[in-house]
C-alpha cells in the first residue's frame, strides 16, 4: 500500500512537472495544409510561446488560421475566424486572417494619379477597388520562413508583388515579419521596397470575437478608440475627404463602449455600412512613432486586447456582411456581425484625397508599419 501511494505521488509530481515544462517552452511545427490549384504546397506554421498560447499561419494569404488565448481562469480558446482547411480559403474567403494589400480598404473607381499618369485598378467592390483587388495579397501564396526573436517566435513572409499587378505600378517586395511573444503579444513589421514609384496601404484582417465561441455576437465585447474623427463616406464607403467629430454620435469611442450600445440607431453613417464599418482618424499621429490606439474587452472570458500601431487610421469593421452562409471552424455558422475587424491602415481613398497623409513609396524609401494586438485578461 504505501510502496502503491509512493509511487502514485511519484507519478503525479512528474505528471503536473512535465506539464509546466510543455508550457514553458515554445516552439514551431510545420505541416501540410493543402495544394493550390497549380499543385503548390501550402504549410500550416504552428507557434507556440512559453505562456502557452498558438498560433497557426498559412502560405496562402499569410492568414492566420488560429490564435489560441488564455481567458480569465487560464482556458485557451481560439479567438479568430477562419477555416479548418485550406479548400473553404480558396472557396470564400471574406479576408479571414488575411494580410490585404496592396492598398487596404477602398479606392474610389479604382483609379488614381501619380506624378501626372492615370491608374486604373481592379474594381471587385460594386464600381471601387477593395483590398487590392480580385487577386490581392490575400489570394497570394507567401513565402514564410520561421524566425526567432529575443522573446518570441513568428514566421517572416516575404512575396514579390509584379509591376502592373492588380494595376499598381512597380515591382514591390514587402516582408512582414509575424512574430507571437512571450507575452501574448501579436506582433507585425511591415517593410516594403518599390523601383518604380507607386502607392501602398497593407494591413491585417483579422475578424476577433474574444469569447472564444463563434456563434457568440461581438456586440457585447467593449471597445475604445483613441480618435476624435472619423471620416465620412458616401454609399459606396468612399470618403468624402471631409473629418467628422465623433462627439455626440454614435462613433464616439474615446470612452470603452459596448459595440451593440448604439449600433442599430438610425445615423446615416451607421445605415450607409449596416453597421460599424469606417476609418477612425487616429490621435497624436506621428510617422513611425507607435502608440496605443485601441483597447477591445470581453467581460464574460475576461480577455482583453490593445492594439499598438504607427498607422495614422483604423478601420473598424462589425462584421456586417457575415451572414450565415459560411461554415467556419468545426463546423460553427458565422452569423451577421459574429467577428470584428481592426484594421490598422492609411485613410480608405488616400491617393485621391490630397489632405490625407501620403501613401506613396518611391524607389529608394522603405514603406514600414508596425502594428501588435497585446492580449491580457480583467
Ligand atoms: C471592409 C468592409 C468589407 C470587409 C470585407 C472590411 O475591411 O471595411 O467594407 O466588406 O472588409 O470582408
Amino acid at each position: 500500500m504505501r510502496l502503491l501511494s509512493l509511487f502514485l505521488i511519484t507519478f503525479l509530481f512528474t505528471l503536473s512537472s512535465c506539464q509546466n515544462e510543455t508550457k514553458e517552452q515554445s516552439g514551431m511545427k510545420k505541416e501540410l495544409f493543402g495544394k493550390m490549384p497549380d499543385g503548390k504546397e501550402v504549410y500550416l506554421y504552428s507557434i507556440s510561446n512559453k505562456a502557452g498560447a498558438t498560433m497557426n499561419v498559412i502560405n496562402y494569404g499569410a492568414i492566420i488560421q488560429s490564435l489560441t488565448m488564455p481567458d480569465k481562469n487560464g482556458k485557451f480558446q481560439d479567438i479568430v475566424l477562419g477555416y479548418d482547411n485550406l479548400e473553404g480559403y480558396l472557396r470564400n474567403n471574406p479576408y479571414f486572417g488575411a494580410i490585404v494589400g496592396r492598398f487596404g480598404n477602398r479606392i474610389g473607381k479604382g483609379q488614381f494619379e501619380l506624378d501626372g499618369k492615370a491608374y486604373q485598378l481592379s474594381v471587385n467592390d460594386g464600381p471601387n477597388h477593395l483590398h487590392g483587388g480580385i487577386a490581392g495579397f490575400d489570394k497570394k501564396y507567401w513565402n514564410l520562413e520561421e524566425i526567432t526573436v529575443p522573446n518570441g517566435l513568428g514566421v517572416q513572409a516575404t512575396y514579390l508583388s509584379p509591376d502592373g499587378e492588380m494595376g499598381y505600378p512597380g515591382n514591390l517586395t514587402i516582408k512582414i515579419n509575424i512574430i507571437l511573444t512571450d507575452q501574448n503579444e501579436l506582433r507585425f513589421e511591415y517593410e516594403a521596397e518599390t523601383d518604380q514609384p507607386t502607392i501602398l496601404n497593407p494591413t491585417h484582417h483579422a475578424y476577433f470575437n474574444l469569447t472564444g465561441l463563434m456563434d457568440n455576437l461581438i456586440l457585447d465585447h467593449k471597445l475604445t478608440i483613441d480618435a476624435d474623427y472619423i471620416t465620412p463616406t458616401d454609399s459606396g464607403l468612399i470618403p468624402t475627404g471631409e473629418l467628422l467629430p465623433v462627439e455626440g454620435t454614435p462613433m464616439d469611442f474615446r470612452q470603452p463602449k459596448l459595440i451593440g450600445e448604439d449600433i442599430n440607431m438610425d445615423y446615416v453613417p451607421l445605415k450607409l455600412a449596416k453597421g460599424y464599418d469606417h476609418n477612425w482618424v487616429l490621435n497624436n499621429y506621428e510617422k513611425d512613432v507607435v502608440r496605443k490606439v485601441a483597447t477591445l474587452c470581453d467581460s464574460v472570458s475576461g480577455r482583453v486586447m490593445e492594439v499598438y500601431s504607427d498607422q495614422p487610421g483604423i478601420q473598424f469593421y462589425s462584421g456586417n456582411f457575415l451572414n450565415g452562409t459560411i461554415k467556419g471552424k468545426g463546423g460553427v455558422v458565422y452569423k451577421f456581425r459574429s467577428g470584428l475587424c481592426l484594421e490598422t491602415q492609411h485613410f480608405p481613398d488616400s491617393p485621391n484625397k490630397p489632405d490625407f497623409p501620403s501613401v506613396v513609396l518611391r524607389p529608394g524609401e522603405v514603406y514600414k508599419q508596425v502594428t501588435s494586438y497585446k492580449f491580457s485578461v480583467k
